[in-house]
């Protein structure tokens, strides 16, 4: 999801329903206040958190907001779903129009969803670029051997989308889990990864992304707001 950039003569016209020359004259009788400040300037540009104010009453004024879910199975990564509930909607008496979903899971993964409508930050943390490190704990139908570490860590060549995945590390934990760490996100990458050991994926919990930890108090389907160092 891209930031919304525009102009602000533009969102002043359509808000108040009036001519761009109209908005004009308001701006330079000094009516508009943009961030706080006096604002003349026509082409002005804005986006979705600009705070804008015109003769005292608020024109638009979103705060920034940023959640993390403890994603339980059987819940959809998508702000809309005609089968199963989705992650926004665990968000209760949250306006879910302007949020988004940074990183989706799959529909039976489990773990750390990060939620936000702040489109920018999501962009950034998740762009291939940023190599921000996403952990899972995978647990498997059958027992893993150190020849799963060196593969993962080659990468792995899928004819599909004929990429080859970037390094990412294997940690075994028991016979049947392992930790493992990507920076990237393909399409099922990690049952796919497996799947090449014909080894299926019957867990997978995402603990974190970056510095951020799924916080151990939230139970399956709780969220809270990220704090400042999170964010
Ligand atoms: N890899 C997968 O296969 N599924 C996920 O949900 C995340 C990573």
């Amino acid at each position: 999801m891209r930031s919304k950039r525009s102009r602000l003569d533009q969102f002043i016209a359509q808000k108040l329903q009036i001519s761009k020359k109209a908005v004009r004259q308001l701006l330079l009788a000094n009516r508009v206040e943009l961030d706080g400040q006096i604002c003349k300037s026509v082409d002005q540009q804005i986006n979705e958190f600009s705070q804008i104010c015109f003769d005292g009453n608020w024109l638009q004024r979103n705060k920034r907001q940023y959640y993390m879910l403890n994603k339980p199975i059987g819940v959809v990564s998508a702000t809309k779903d005609d089968i199963h509930p989705t992650a926004l909607s665990l968000l209760y008496g949250i306006e879910p129009e302007l949020l988004h979903i940074a990183g989706r899971l799959d529909l039976n993964s489990t773990g750390l969803l990060l939620i936000t409508n702040d489109s920018q930050w999501s962009q950034a943390l998740m762009a291939p670029e940023t190599k921000v490190d996403k952990q899972y704990l995978v647990t498997l139908a059958n027992p893993i051997d150190d020849t799963y570490v060196s593969a993962f860590a080659e990468g792995m060549y899928f004819g599909y989308e004929d990429i080859t995945t970037k390094p990412a590390r294997l940690e075994p934990v028991n016979d049947f889990q392992a930790r493992v760490t990507l920076q990237e996100g393909k399409y099922h990458q990690i049952k796919r990864m497996f799947g090449r050991f014909r080894n299926p994926v019957v867990g997978l919990h995402r603990e974190s992304i970056g510095d951020i930890i799924l916080d151990s108090t939230l139970k399956s389907g709780e969220y809270r707001h990220l704090n400042k160092k999170e964010v």
